[in-house]
């Protein structure tokens, strides 16, 4: 069956909240959202719609320093090669799971060349 493109605001909940229930149950990555941070979902998932609303359908509503917040992260928790590699493969699985077209390949893209950005800064803070 044909899948549909990334097109509303829907679309992009459907995208966060199916990731992230991937990310939650990820050996790898799952304890530091869980275990670690101990993060609040109730807040974190509407940033996360707003944040790639933004990327993807030009919305505003994002206003946040994820390179800063990620760096100061790095200090407490591991975020390395192994660690990014699998956030980055959940979230393509993800959203090839559910879309297909010019907005998906740019959403796994535009992920691509932000984990890439947050390793460098990471590794030369
Ligand atoms: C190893 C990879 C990653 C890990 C372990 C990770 C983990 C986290 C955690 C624990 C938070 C904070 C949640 C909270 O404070 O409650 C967060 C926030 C966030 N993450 Fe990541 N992250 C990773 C990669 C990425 C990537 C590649 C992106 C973008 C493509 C991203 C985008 C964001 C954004 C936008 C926020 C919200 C920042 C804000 O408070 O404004 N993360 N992440």
């Amino acid at each position: 069956m044909n899948k549909n493109d990334i097109q509303s605001f829907e679309d992009v909940e459907l995208l966060v909240n199916s990731f992230y229930d991937q990310v939650k149950k990820d050996p790898t990555i799952g304890p530091i959202f869980n275990d670690q941070v101990k993060v609040n979902w109730e807040e974190h998932l509407p940033k996360m719609y707003l944040f790639w609303a933004g990327i993807l359908l030009d919305q505003r509503g994002y206003s946040g320093n994820p390179m800063m917040k990620h760096i100061h992260l790095s200090k407490k928790v591991k975020m390395k090669d192994k660690e990014f590699q699998v956030w980055l493969e959940l979230f393509n699985q993800t959203v090839f799971g559910l879309f297909e077209g010019p907005v998906a390949e740019k959403a796994v893209s535009r992920a691509r060349n932000i984990a890439d950005l947050m390793k460098y800064k990471i590794n030369h803070s």
